[in-house]
């Protein structure tokens, strides 16, 4: 009848705008990662290279030059591996997340912890990517935002699930109003991970008071293997 179809084209129309913000807003997120590769290769790289035109232009000693081509090089591979860590791709996420979280730690002077009891071998590759970017942006957080001392991180399944949690001993902050914040384009950050969670079919949470730290907790279905049909 009229109501119930009614009712149909409205459930329809709601989720097809959800479907388009939840689109618009993944092309926020590209665009503004975009924009901080083109700021760090313009700042860093361009930097260093136009010093190294200058030095050969006005032909410094060989031992300058060698050493900008150094710091030049070392900064293409901070770029590189922050787009995407070799690692995830060689060694698994678990090593991944271990190299990337010590890697943090130590810049921000943070104690890291990492724990990955019995994590599963097997981890459909766009669950990897999505706890890499996860946890990514919540170690980002943690250094940018937290004045915390410990950064602990773990990996583990749980039955058919792989659960991340990140965890600091740093201010902590009020959520509900931050998710207002990001809601009216503030940040992108919790959002990002919040879309990243539901299009991998996991749910999220995050825990924080001020002055109690934070914990963060991602939890990814691991999809059964298929089984052998039943002759
Ligand atoms: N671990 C944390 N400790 C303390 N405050 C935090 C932590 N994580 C997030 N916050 C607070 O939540 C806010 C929102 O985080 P979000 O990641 O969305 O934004 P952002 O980091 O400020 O910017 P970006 O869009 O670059 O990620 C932060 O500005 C910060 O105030
Ligand atoms: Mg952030």
């Amino acid at each position: 009848d009229i109501t119930e179809r009614l009712r149909t084209q409205h459930a329809l129309e709601f989720s097809q705008e959800r479907l388009r913000a939840l689109s618009r807003r993944l092309l926020e997120v590209q665009e503004q990662e975009r924009r901080r590769l083109a700021r760090d290769l313009h700042d860093d790289v361009g930097q260093a290279l136009t010093a190294l035109k200058i030095q050969l232009e006005s032909r410094s000693r060989v031992e300058e030059c060698v050493e900008t081509v150094s710091h030049t090089l070392e900064r293409v591979r901070q770029l590189s591996l922050s787009l995407r860590p070799p690692q995830l791709d060689d060694l698994g996420l678990g090593a991944a997340l271990r190299s990337h979280l010590d890697r943090q730690a130590a810049l921000a002077s943070l104690a890291p912890h990492f724990e990955a009891p019995e994590t599963p071998r097997e981890i459909p590759a766009h669950v990897e990517t999505a706890c890499f970017r996860i946890a990514q942006e919540a170690i980002n957080n943690v250094v940018r935002h937290a004045r915390a001392r410990n950064l602990w991180l773990r990996l583990f399944a749980s039955g058919a699930r792989l659960e991340l949690s990140v965890r600091d001993d740093g201010g902590g902050f009020d959520v509900a109003a931050a998710r207002r914040r990001a809601a009216a384009g503030a940040s992108l950050g919790l959002a990002g991970m919040e879309e990243r969670v539901a299009l991998a079919g996991g749910s999220f949470e995050l825990r924080s008071a001020p002055g109690q730290g934070t914990v963060l907790l991602a939890s990814f279905p691991l999809e059964p293997r298929e089984k052998p049909q039943a002759a």
